[in-house]
């Protein structure tokens, strides 16, 4: 079928999550509200036979439908479906397997109701929900099945003693309180002397859950003419209701979550490639890192310096440059937020390449524009950026993320401002910070200017309000070429204003450059 104009918002929006390869899926499914359901419905306490013969049944059925379910494990309203370690099925995609799941046991649910409560009418939809989790080798599977078979034992376990005491004449409140604290050999004594029941008695299918996977069996189709048994061994779906928190079970049935030999091309798989989500601008924040004792090592001023930050912005700059997508840069002390265009296509849009190459490159401009910017100041450590990629669908958004920035600029600032001058005046660093501690704004306008007669707001523009870093319109080049058109020239400008309304409607062009 050939793709329409709008097609674009499938293919560029919609990302299915496909699990990792080489992993055993897990799809847990749960009843909702079966406290209700099982009330409503009369299931009998603590355990319905049949209603746990229903889950059973379901679960075969999902066994026989999805042949990529290797085994099963089920206990009250849930039931646990293992796919093997290597499927594909639907890509491993996590939703799809996922939905399938949780509803093709609902309906099997549904439709197989009657055969185990004839006498009983289905009075309210059941549903279920479910996740997924992913177990990347057998030690783990094994456990996340244990550890289900575990619950299963201490659930029934208390259950079986709850209900019996209630059966005794004991309100629900009583019963809990003689439960409480009890240790495993507690109940069991309990049942025993109070009940005369023996808990190892009791159905295996309660105490022990069921378990339903393949196994080979033997069936005898006729006998040949001698009369001997002519014999075929077939897999066939069982549910059975044994220990599987052991070895014994595993080892007699090796076939099940046997680890499968691949093919060496599902390395690729493994590559998890994530793309930026379409029409979003995304910004890449680089920060130095360590920077106390690099800015330290390398006798920075306190609490600016006004060299390492023009050092900064030339990066900056190269970096529009070398970036054109970059549409607009926001630094202040250590770190620097590049806003790329909605519609960039560096990198396929590919997140981890962009965050790389945006971290290096920087690091690069750096160090060589180090020599040029502190011509008497040796580098002796090389400096380190992280960077992290941010995701905003609106440029509304955008503008509040560098207001934000703009604003923790300004209070780190003022507030260093503040410390270092208290220092410089003979005050020690702690007594700094505590003199500083829970102050408003205004306070340390206060304090500088009547302890030090300075002005906040005549400290360099460049420190109190941090550097925006952007293109700007300088003249025309008046022909180029033959064509006789005239070509607008840009230029990468530096400012240090506040990034409010005012300066985006002075600048339009910033968000709609294409
Ligand atoms: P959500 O799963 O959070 O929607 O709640 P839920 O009401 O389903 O509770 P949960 O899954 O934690 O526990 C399952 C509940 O189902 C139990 O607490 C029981 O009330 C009920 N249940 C499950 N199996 C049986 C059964 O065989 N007999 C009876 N009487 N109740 C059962
Ligand atoms: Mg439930």
């Amino acid at each position: 079928m050939a793709n329409s104009e709008y097609e674009y918002v499938k293919r560029e929006f919609e990302f299915d999550r496909h699990l990792p390869a080489s992993n055993w899926i897990v799809v847990r499914i749960d009843g909702c509200h079966f406290h209700r359901f099982s009330k409503i419905h009369a299931f009998e306490k603590p355990n319905d036979e049949s209603a746990l013969k229903l889950m059973n049944a379901c679960a075969t059925s999902m066994l026989e439908k999805f042949p990529d379910i290797v085994f099963a494990y089920g206990v009250s309203d849930e039931y646990s479906f293992v796919f093997r370690e290597e499927t594909e099925f639907y890509q491993r995609r996590e939703s799809k397997i996922l939905s399938l799941c949780v509803s093709y046991f609902t309906s099997v649910y549904v439709m197989k109701w009657k055969d185990f409560f004839p006498n009983k009418e289905l009075r309210e939809p059941p549903y279920f929900d479910g996740r997924v989790v992913c177990y990347p080798n057998m030690k783990t599977i094994l456990d996340y099945l244990a550890w289900r078979q575990v619950d299963c034992h201490i659930n029934n376990h208390y259950n079986t003693c709850f209900w019996m005491l209630v059966m005794s004449g004991k309100t629900e409140k009583e019963a809990q309180q003689t439960l409480k604290g009890t240790f495993s050999k507690d109940k069991n004594e309990l049942l025993s002397q109070q009940f005369q029941i023996n808990y190892d008695n009791e159905p295996a299918m309660f105490r022990k859950g069921s378990s339903v996977y393949r196994e080979k069996v033997e069936t005898k189709l006729k006998t040949d003419n001698y009369g001997n048994p002519i014999k075929r061994t077939r897999m066939a779906i069982t549910v059975s209701n044994v220990d599987i928190i052991g070895p014994d079970f595993w080892e007699r049935h090796q076939y099940i979550l046997r680890e499968e030999k691949y093919r060496y091309e599902y390395v690729k798989k493994f590559d998890n490639i994530h793309r930026l989500p379409r029409c979003n601008w995304a910004v890449v924040r680089i920060s130095a890192c360590q920077y106390d004792q690099f800015s330290l090592i390398h006798s920075f001023d306190k609490p600016n310096d006004e060299t390492a930050l023009r050092l900064m912005n030339a990066s900056a700059s190269l970096m529009m440059e070398r970036f054109p997508d970059i549409i607009f840069a926001y630094g202040f002390n250590n770190e620097y937020s590049f806003v790329f265009q909605e519609n960039t296509e560096l990198y396929q849009r590919h997140e981890r390449l962009i965050l790389s190459s945006c971290s290096s490159c920087f690091t690069s401009f750096y160090m060589m524009k180090w020599k040029e910017i502190f011509p008497y100041k040796e580098l002796v450590q090389p400096p380190q950026f992280d960077a992290e990629v941010l995701c905003y669908p609106k440029p509304k958004i955008v503008c509040d993320y560098l207001s934000w920035r703009q604003a923790e600029c300004h209070n780190r600032n003022q507030y260093n401002t503040c410390f270092w001058m208290l220092v410089k005046s003979g005050i020690g660093e702690n007594e700094a910070h505590e003199i500083l501690k829970g102050t408003l704004s205004k306070d340390k306008n206060e304090l500088l200017f009547q302890q030090f007669q300075m002005n906040y707001n005549n400290v360099p523009a460049m420190f109190r309000k941090g550097s925006c870093t952007y293109r700007q319109k300088v003249g025309k080049i008046a022909e180029v070429e033959d064509k006789g058109v005239a070509k607008e020239q840009w230029d990468v400008a530096v400012a240090h204003m506040d990034m409010g309304p005012e300066f985006w409607r002075k600048h339009p062009y910033i968000f709609n450059s294409k």
